[in-house]
């Protein structure tokens, strides 16, 4: 596995490789990462890591400063899965004042983007940067992150890129808790109590095979429960899966997604509503 921090070396490198796949990470990799790798490795003979905090994405009273930085740890855990991990510094990446941005499209001005104004748009960024320095064939991105993979997909497709991205299932702990470098955040009782947000969203996601179409107020009632707790909730929302627009009547492919604070950490989950009959709404 070769560790490379420079354009140009990344350049050369990739220059005669026919077929790369390729997982773009903030580090401080936990094993929903590592499953990404290994899913890479179905798409590409060679597999390319970036691991680079992107201050693009983050507002500036965000965790840009303190994001868990594990290098060292990351590299080993990557060795023997992947062939290259791609590492620049910001100064690499933003020479200069970053002045062109990918605009992205309205629906990363709702749910997670309501709450961080300006994130999709350091995604799609950076992304479209790292594309365009990688050029992989495929690049594999986690479900985890729901918003930013529609963000994403629709990038592609409507400026015509030519690679394609795959969907990655989300991975959790044996308690339901979807692994995140931010859960490292957490303190022992808030990790006790961090799968409420999970249990939630099966909640709603069964209510709603079973026939409920209130969807209105099975929204409510997990907001509630969150609350009771001592969550503060940035939102949690049943959508049209491909679109993520509002549930409306008669959609099949639903997902629901959620942000909510414990303490100061920030969690994301969603869950995707699995229909046995081929009915929606
Ligand atoms: P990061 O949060 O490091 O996530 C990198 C990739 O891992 C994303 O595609 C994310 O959806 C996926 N991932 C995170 N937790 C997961 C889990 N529990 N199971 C499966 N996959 C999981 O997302 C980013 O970095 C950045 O925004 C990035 C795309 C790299 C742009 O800076």
């Amino acid at each position: 596995m070769q560790i490379i921090s420079t354009i140009q070396q990344l350049r050369d490198r990739l220059k005669a490789e026919p077929s790369v796949a390729f997982v773009p990470t903030m580090g401080n990799l936990h094993q929903g990462h590592l499953a990404l790798v290994r899913q890479a490795r179905e798409h590409g003979r060679c597999v390319v890591v970036s691991i680079f905090v992107n201050p693009l994405q983050f507002g500036p009273n965000e965790d840009f400063a303190k994001y868990p930085c594990t290098f060292e740890q990351d590299c080993a855990k990557l060795e023997g899965l992947a062939e290259v991990v791609f590492a620049p510094t910001v100064e690499a990446l933003y020479p200069e004042p970053q002045q062109v941005f990918v605009e992205p499209p309205p629906v990363a001005s709702e749910l997670c983007g309501a709450f961080r104004p300006g994130h999709f748009r350091g995604v799609a960024t950076v992304v479209l940067k790292l594309f365009n320095i990688v050029r992989p064939q495929v690049a594999v991105f986690g479900k985890k992150d729901y918003q930013q993979m529609q963000v994403i997909r629709t990038m592609v497709r409507q400026l015509n890129l030519p690679l394609e991205i795959v969907a990655g299932e989300t991975l959790r702990a044996e308690d339901g808790l979807a692994l995140s470098s931010r859960n490292g955040y957490l303190s022992a009782a808030e990790r006790a109590e961090a799968v409420r947000l999970y249990r939630n969203l099966v909640q709603i996601s069964e209510s709603i095979v079973a026939g409920g179409r209130d969807v209105a107020a099975l929204e409510r009632a997990a907001v509630a429960d969150l609350e009771n707790h001592g969550w503060r909730v940035d939102y949690v929302s049943v959508r049209n899966a491909a679109t993520l627009l509002p549930a409306a009547p008669g959609v099949a492919g639903l997902v629901v997604l959620a942000a909510a604070w414990l303490g100061k950490t920030r969690l994301i989950d969603n869950v995707e509503v699995c229909f046995s009959a081929d009915k929606g709404l």
